[in-house]
């Protein structure tokens, strides 16, 4: 149990936040059913009968490539930062690489050969419970779209719908006006710009508009965010909305663009190397 490649074990402790054990339940079967049926191994969960809200999440691995494969599908990864904000993890025996605890977030082997379309993992549907009673016109004045890219079927413009966003921005005190269009796990699209106010410091950038806007209807699974602002240099998130997109969005693709060209395409852990999240709390 020294982390050599040839043990097929890792335990981890789960500390399940109260209240919410029925959730816990729901993601630990599905994280089993996942396991199970990619040939990645088994799991199984123990309840430390002294404390009510205390498991152990033990995997056997079916080989240690299998593990590695597994720490890498995103259907894994959208299980696992689900469980990480309703329980504390503890990792016990760790079987299967070697200790680093930025590997949940920082999703270094997520590579687009194992992953053709972010928007396919049934978890992140499962999880995605915006717009409940499936209505896409509802709320039209939210929803971008139906734009799509030419030769691209099916993927949104997030570019486009950004420059619309912008248009609405209100920057009477820097006049420097941004867009910012959130693509959501399912498909759906959160727009938002800049708000300025009379006492400068509340001001709020069109990136956090567009995150509180998905939050604030239910959404918690994204993939892509497009910036637009009119520059020649690409308009990055500034350190605030960095630390936002992380923690509710992950390690987002970010797609900077003025209002004619597209200026860059970045991942947030790049932008945000070293972060501070709910796994250091
Ligand atoms: N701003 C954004 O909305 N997003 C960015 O990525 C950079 C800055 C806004 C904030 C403020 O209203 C104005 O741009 C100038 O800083």
């Amino acid at each position: 149990m020294n982390g050599s490649d040839t043990v097929r074990l890792s335990v981890s402790l789960v500390e399940v936040t109260a209240g919410h054990e029925e959730e816990f339940h729901k993601l630990a079967t599905a994280f089993e059913a996942v396991l199970l049926a990619k040939g990645y191994g088994r799991s199984e969960l123990v309840r430390d009968e002294a404390h009510p809200h205390r498991f152990y999440a033990v995997r056997h691995w079916a080989d240690a490539a299998a593990a590695e494969r597994c720490h890498a599908d995103p259907d894994i990864q959208a299980l696992t930062s689900q469980i990480y904000r309703i329980a504390r993890i503890t990792h016990v025996v760790n079987g299967a690489r070697k200790p680093d605890p930025m590997r949940l977030l920082l999703d270094e082997r997520r590579a687009p050969s194992i992953e053709p379309d972010r928007r396919t993992g049934f978890d992140r549907r499962m999880r995605d419970v915006g717009r409940p009673d499936g209505d896409r016109r509802a709320g039209a004045d939210r929803r971008v779209g139906p734009r799509r890219l030419r030769g691209r079927p099916g993927e949104i413009d997030i570019v486009a719908a950004a420059r619309r966003a912008r248009e609405y921005a209100d920057a009477a005190f820097s006049r420097f006006k941004v867009g910012a269009a959130l693509e959501t796990g399912d498909g759906t699209v959160f727009t938002g710009c800049n708000i300025e106010n009379a006492t400068y410091g509340l001001t709020i950038c069109a990136e956090r508009v567009a995150m509180f806007k998905a939050l604030s209807e239910g959404h918690h699974v994204f993939t892509r965010i497009a910036i637009v602002a009119d520059t020649d240099a690409p308009t990055p998130p500034c350190g605030a909305c960095r630390q936002i997109l992380w923690e509710f969005g992950g390690n987002l693709d970010i797609y900077l663009a003025n209002l004619t060209a597209e200026t860059g395409r970045h991942q947030l852990k790049m932008l945000l190397p070293l972060p501070f999240d709910a796994r250091l709390l």
